[in-house]
């Protein structure tokens, strides 16, 4: 499959690395065509991998990522080009974390919005789905590293492109618990859920951890 991937950070090369490691040609797009960093990436990533710009990165893809920074998203994503997303299904990865004010970081939307619709609202032609912001990139790609049966979540308004990232999950990366959480709405709460995570992450003093969701009758 040909993948574009809207973001040149570690998060981007994780997801892009796995991807081609199997078999899928993907290009990483950047708000400059000779990014540095993805250079580097697709000298290490080998045959597949390709850079553009995040226009170049939408038009090559036939599924895409959203692994931009949070705050830079929207604008990332109009780089992108709104008639290149059309129809297509967009995996937002993204959160909307604000550093401006230090550690820990804020959020620049919450509570009765999220990034997600944001995306969506601001381009209704994408199928937004929401997924793997709620675990370090490492684990999305590689849930083994972390023992048991433990949650990754989907959430979008369309069932299909949400049906196609939870197969995506669990046959290229290996998830075996996937939740549908339901419409782009519930993007809020795996948003927030980051306020958690980061005290987790200092809690247990490493980011390779991940929740698990135990269920009665
Ligand atoms: N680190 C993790 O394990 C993890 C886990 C879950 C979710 N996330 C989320 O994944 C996303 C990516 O994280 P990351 O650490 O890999 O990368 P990052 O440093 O957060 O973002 C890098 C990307 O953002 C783009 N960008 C920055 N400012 C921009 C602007 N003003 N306009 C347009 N684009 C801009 C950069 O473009 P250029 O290429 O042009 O520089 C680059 O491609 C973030 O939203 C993060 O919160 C991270």
């Amino acid at each position: 499959m040909r993948i574009g991937i809207f973001g040149t950070g570690t998060v981007g090369q994780t997801i892009g690395t796995k991807l081609v490691s199997l078999g899928h040609e993907v290009r990483l797009g950047s708000r400059s065509a000779d990014n540095e960093k993805a250079a580097g990436w697709v000298k290490s990533a080998g045959k597949g991998a390709s850079q553009g710009t995040f226009a170049d990165a939408a038009t090559f893809g036939e599924l895409l990522f959203n692994c931009t920074a949070g705050g830079a998203s929207l604008e990332a994503l109009r780089l992108a080009g709104a008639g290149n997303l059309d129809g297509k299904v967009l995996v937002d990865v993204a959160n909307p974390l604000d550093f401006s004010r230090g550690m820990p970081p804020t959020l620049t939307v919450c509570n009765s919005d999220s990034l997600g619709e944001q995306i969506q609202r601001a381009f209704p032609g994408a199928r937004v789905v929401k997924s793997l912001n709620t675990v370090n990139c490492m684990v999305m790609v590689d849930p083994a590293r972390i023992p048991g049966d433990h949650a990754i979540f989907v959430s979008g308004n369309d069932a299909a492109a949400k049906r196609q990232v939870s197969d995506m999950l669990r046959q290229w990366f290996g998830w075996r618990q996937v939740i549908d959480l339901g419409d782009i709405s519930a993007a809020r709460g795996t948003e927030m859920y980051l306020t958690l995570w980061l005290r987790m992450m200092g809690a247990l003093k490493t980011a390779n951890f991940n929740v698990a969701v135990a269920r009665g009758a």
